[in-house]
């Protein structure tokens, strides 16, 4: 099997090279990410694989067709950025549904750390023999309450982080899990009890029509003053410009950022030679309680080496027929394919 493999970085090849080459599966490496313009790359190749930032849309889902790409294999959890309704019964779409859940929710509570013990700032004063603690005081995370939306593989590691620092749980999921709410410390809550009572608040919900800005101007002004906000999910599940106003206005205490609404054309590339463009990430960035990291919450050994593996397994099992990571676009709801009949 060739697959054309977009949006390649150093971190993905030794993992990819051995999996791959265990499966006899053969790999072109492509840096630049998959869109309308790259498309005609994967001329030849029977799948290609892409990650969080490329482009497939319906002009682009038609030409592989074309190409006789038979499946577009995601090497993520997110297929936000596929057309799933158009893909059905032209491409079959794989992904990575679970890599490791600990290395995202391990970020979230590194990021949350160095927000509210000033680590960041630590570092660079110290370095600069400036031992000052003025402006470095920080708060306890035990005895306070976090506010968790989304409680699948990543939310319930991060939940259980939080009770090992003696955090009470609120917890909001579309689909609430039956085992999860123990009537004490970790509880499901309305979005409306969540935001009015957390003192931090993670998100850990996918991207979808419900979850667009489900942090608003409107939910923020509704949240205690001061709260701090980790999104380590998706960057749309923020109005960016609504948590920048509410950072002035003080009304958010801190925000720790993994990922951003605009990231696409910024993040996994090395942009410091030049001038940013989007004034509300360049004045976020400025902010001193504000951390920003480029969607790297993912990017652990443990995990690179599993999206590797069970992105091979994928493409094999797809070629046999069936893959329970297919995505598969039915009705009204995109889901992983229980049937095997997505054509
Ligand atoms: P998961 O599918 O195990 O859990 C997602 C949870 O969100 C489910 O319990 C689901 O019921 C819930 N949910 C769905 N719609 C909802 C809604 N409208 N409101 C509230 N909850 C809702 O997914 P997992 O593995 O925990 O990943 C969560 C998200 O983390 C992914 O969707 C992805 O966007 C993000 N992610 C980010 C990474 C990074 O490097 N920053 C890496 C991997 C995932």
């Amino acid at each position: 099997m060739k697959l054309a493999f977009f949006d390649t970085k150093p971190y993905d090849k030794p993992a990819f090279d051995q999996f791959a080459a265990e499966a006899g599966i053969k790999i072109k490496y492509y840096e630049t990410k998959l869109n309308e313009d790259t498309v005609d790359l994967a001329a030849g190749a029977d799948a290609v694989c892409v990650f969080v930032n490329d482009t497939v849309n319906a002009e682009v889902i038609d030409r592989l067709q074309q190409l006789g790409v038979r499946t577009l294999a995601l090497r993520c959890a997110g297929f936000n950025n596929v057309d799933v309704k158009h893909a059905f019964g032209r491409i079959h779409v794989v992904r990575v549904p679970a890599y490791s859940p600990y290395a995202v929710a391990e970020h979230a509570i590194a990021l949350l750390l160095t927000s509210v013990r000033r680590i960041h700032k630590a570092y660079i004063r110290t370095r600069d023999f400036n031992f000052s603690l003025n402006g470095m005081t920080g708060f306890d995370l035990h005895g306070k309450t976090v506010g968790v939306i989304g409680t699948g593989r990543i939310g319930r590691v991060f939940i259980d982080i939080c009770r090992g620092f003696g955090m009470k749980v609120l917890a909001y999921d579309k689909y609430p899990a039956a085992d999860l709410d123990n009537g004490d410390t970790v509880r499901y809550v309305s979005l409306d009890t969540l935001f009015a009572n957390a003192d931090i608040l993670s998100l850990h919900c996918p991207l979808t029509e419900d979850t667009y800005h489900i942090i608003n101007e409107k939910t923020l002004a509704a949240c205690k003053r001061g709260v701090v906000l980790i999104n380590t999910s998706r960057g749309a599940l923020v109005d960016a410009e609504a948590l920048l106003a509410a950072i002035k206005a003080r009304q958010v205490g801190a925000a720790c950022l993994d990922v951003y609404e605009e990231e696409s054309d910024l993040f996994f590339e090395d942009n410091s030679g030049h001038i940013l463009e989007d004034d509300t990430l360049a004045r976020l960035i400025s902010m001193p309680n504000v951390i920003v990291s480029s969607h790297q919450a993912f990017l652990t050994e443990e995990a690179l080496s599993n999206i590797a593996e069970t992105t091979v397994q994928n493409l094999l099992a797809m070629e046999s027929g069936q893959c329970p990571n297919e995505v598969c676009f039915r009705g009204d709801a995109a889901e992983d394919c229980k049937t095997g009949k997505c054509f």
